[in-house]
């Protein structure tokens, strides 16, 4: 019986959570992106175009939606939903920054995240490594004005220009 509470919690929480959010973000940002929404339907404009007559987008009709995946992926950025986390395995040393916070059982995870970002982050065998996902999709090297939603970061082009 718990193992079937806790599946069904975790679907919720990590299927069933994140894509409504989704359903909800998409639209909204297209609401407050006119210029965008207006690309989007120039892009599925042209692909019922040529379905023809049948008028039905199949599999691969979706994947040419090059636009429409470049939405996806900077609403994913612009309002990153979800955890990563990883239990650290042997003892190192990272050189400092912002995205990781460390927790442990005894102190308060930001008060170590700020004690160590400017100095290096020793990682103890057995701790949790939380990923800063947010702070990594807000730094400004990486994508620069963050605040803006700009789905032609996510182009072929912009792509190859970030480390992965
Ligand atoms: C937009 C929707 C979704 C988002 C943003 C999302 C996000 C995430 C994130 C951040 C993780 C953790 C990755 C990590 O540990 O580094 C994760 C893991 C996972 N998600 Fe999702 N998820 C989404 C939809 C779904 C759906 C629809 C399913 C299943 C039907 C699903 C199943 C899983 C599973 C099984 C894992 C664990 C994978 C593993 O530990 O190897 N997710 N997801």
């Amino acid at each position: 019986m718990e193992a079937i509470t806790s599946t069904a919690i975790a679907l919720f929480a990590g299927a069933y959570d994140t894509v409504a959010s989704y359903f909800a973000l998409v639209p909204y940002l297209l609401a407050t992106n006119p210029e965008v929404q207006t690309k989007i339907q120039e892009e599925l404009d042209e692909a019922f175009e040529r379905t023809g007559a049948s008028g039905v987008l199949g599999y691969h009709d979706i994947e040419r939606l090059e636009y429409l995946e470049m939405v996806m992926s900077e609403t994913m950025r612009r309002y990153p939903i979800g955890l990563s986390t990883r239990a650290c395995t042997e003892d190192c040393d990272i050189e400092g920054t912002l995205a990781v916070v460390i927790f442990t059982q005894n102190i308060h995870p930001l008060l170590i995240g700020q004690i160590y970002c400017n100095a290096g982050i020793p990682i103890k065998k057995g701790m949790e490594v939380h990923i800063n996902i947010a702070g990594i999709h807000t730094d400004p090297d990486i994508f620069p004005n963050p605040e803006e939603f700009v789905p032609e970061r996510f182009s072929k082009e912009e792509k190859a220009k970030r480390n992965p």
